[in-house]
């Protein structure tokens, strides 16, 4: 890079950057902001730490033929799950794309019609014979922060990830969704209310088999489009719950920590993230998440391409050549995929040619070899801060949980899904790399193992059905 434009791009990287001790002080933080979270209501400041009215991890020997419809990003999955008692099941799923003009701009009554037009359309494609038997129990897996006020009632405190239909706000989603299937005629009754990371965790420990991985499942977690993660909680650390309506030991808890440090008290925040935020529909919400999910790590480099134009580093000549615009991929907001950055940090080729035909078939950008390498500066940078700062939940909450298995000797694993853990290079090898800095089992001889739970948010929705009455 010619020297002048790399003594700038050294200092934007710079501001990417996370320090060691960052990452010990952002973990004690987030623990204080759990406590917080688990013992007063709503508040802008902490997590929301959901009650689940999950009190069971599954074991495994869970039974029976159950149905799950996953509502959480682009797309809306239908699945039927038979639970086999083995740590096994059989599933059938189908996946149907909100279209956009579903998720903003319309009604919710809209958008659950919809939801529930396609559970019919699943039932007769996969379950013809469905009307001739009893009502299917249904999980739903609605993966936003919701209020829930049993296992299967939840109101909406606000929509993430793009959606904005602002009558669902303050309703409740299940009485919503059974009313348009009811519409419908369909025999199926909505049981079950869950989050993704709930399923996510209870899916993964229905799995695994603690004889075999001498691993017990602590976190279900998610890093696709949002970030998000559950666990379970001792009755004792809740005192929000009163927990004498309840049996066993504590309750699953969805932290929502999307929503950590939202007041930026320790969050890094830089001028690029500022501008990202005024340009979503929940400003001055979900700012952890907004500097982590694959849904803004995109727009956080196509932000801080533009403010480097401004600035004339970059992309003058392109500018005076098109006769005075730029590309509308890269002057407009959301249009860089996730995807499209996950080439870039990996491209070893000479001059970077690869990037170059991924940023013009993709973003229709023609780029010089410059340019290339201030996109990969900046890819690098705004990913690696993204896979430390996704350490920081991960490890808290294996430091709180660590005295609940005091006497057990086995490690602790992670269930996870979405696209970032699953598909973006070397996240996961940073993500490790992040909490063995932090170290959250100091002195303890336990490992900690990150695991893929493909799709588990609905096998977890159909074990949250399976608890129901
Ligand atoms: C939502 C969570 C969800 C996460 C991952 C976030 O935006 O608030 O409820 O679990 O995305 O899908």
């Amino acid at each position: 890079m010619e020297p002048q434009l790399k003594t700038v791009i050294d200092k934007v990287v710079a501001e990417f950057a996370i320090s060691d001790e960052f990452l010990r002080k952002a973990t004690d933080k987030f623990i204080a902001s759990m406590d917080h979270g688990l013992a007063s209501g709503p508040s802008k400041e902490h997590m929301p730490m959901i009650p689940t009215y999950v009190t069971d991890i599954p074991n495994g020997k869970e039974e029976g033929l159950f149905l799950a419809g996953d509502l959480g990003g682009t797309n809306f999955r239908v699945c039927s799950i038979n639970l086999k008692g083995d740590h096994t099941f059989d599933l059938k799923q189908s996946k149907y794309k909100i279209p956009l003009d579903l998720m903003k701009n319309s009604t919710s009554d809209e958008l659950f019609s919809y939801l529930a037009a396609k559970v019919e359309a699943f039932l007769e494609e996969h379950h013809k014979d469905y009307k001739d038997n009893d009502h299917l129990k249904l999980g739903f897996t609605f993966s936003f922060p919701v209020y829930q006020t049993s296992l299967n009632r939840g109101t909406l405190i606000r929509w993430t990830k793009g959606f904005d239909l602002p009558d669902l706000v303050d309703k409740d989603v299940v009485e919503l969704f059974q009313k348009h299937i009811e519409l419908k005629k369909i025999k199926v009754n909505v049981v079950a209310l869950a989050n993704d990371t709930v399923g996510t965790l209870l899916s993964r420990a229905y799995s695994n088999n603690p004889d075999v991985t001498k691993s017990n499942t602590i976190v279900g977690a998610i890093f696709g489009t949002g970030t998000n993660g559950a666990y379970f909680e001792t009755f004792d650390r809740i005192p929000k719950l009163d927990s004498s309506k309840f049996k066993g030991k504590g309750m699953v808890i969805n932290t929502e920590w999307g929503s950590f440090d939202n007041n930026l008290t320790i969050l890094p925040n830089t001028k690029y993230d500022e501008i990202v935020d005024k340009e979503t529909a929940n400003v001055g919400y979900h700012l952890f998440e907004k500097r982590v999910s694959g849904m803004f790590l995109g727009e956080i480099l196509r932000v801080t391409l533009i403010e480097l134009f401004k600035e004339d580093h970059i992309f003058v000549d392109l500018y005076k050549k098109r006769g005075g615009s730029l590309p509308h991929r890269l002057s407009e907001p959301w249009q860089i995929d996730g995807e499209v950055l996950s080439y870039i940090q990996i491209d070893d080729s000479t001059d970077l040619k690869m990037s170059e035909l991924v940023l013009q078939n993709h973003l229709r950008l023609p780029t010089t070899k410059q340019e290339r390498l201030v996109i990969q500066a900046l890819t690098r940078a705004i990913s690696h801060r993204a896979a430390y700062l996704s350490a920081v939940p991960l490890a808290a909450i294996t430091k709180r949980v660590a005295p609940q298995y005091e006497n057990d000797d086995k490690d602790f694993e992670f269930g996870l899904d979405g696209s970032v853990i699953e598909f973006y290079p070397g996240f996961q090898q940073a993500v490790m790399e992040a909490i063995k800095i932090i170290d959250p089992l100091k002195g303890s001889p336990k490992q900690i193992h990150l695991k893929i739970a493909k799709d588990g948010s609905g096998v977890g929705a159909a074990l949250c059905a399976s608890t129901a009455k």
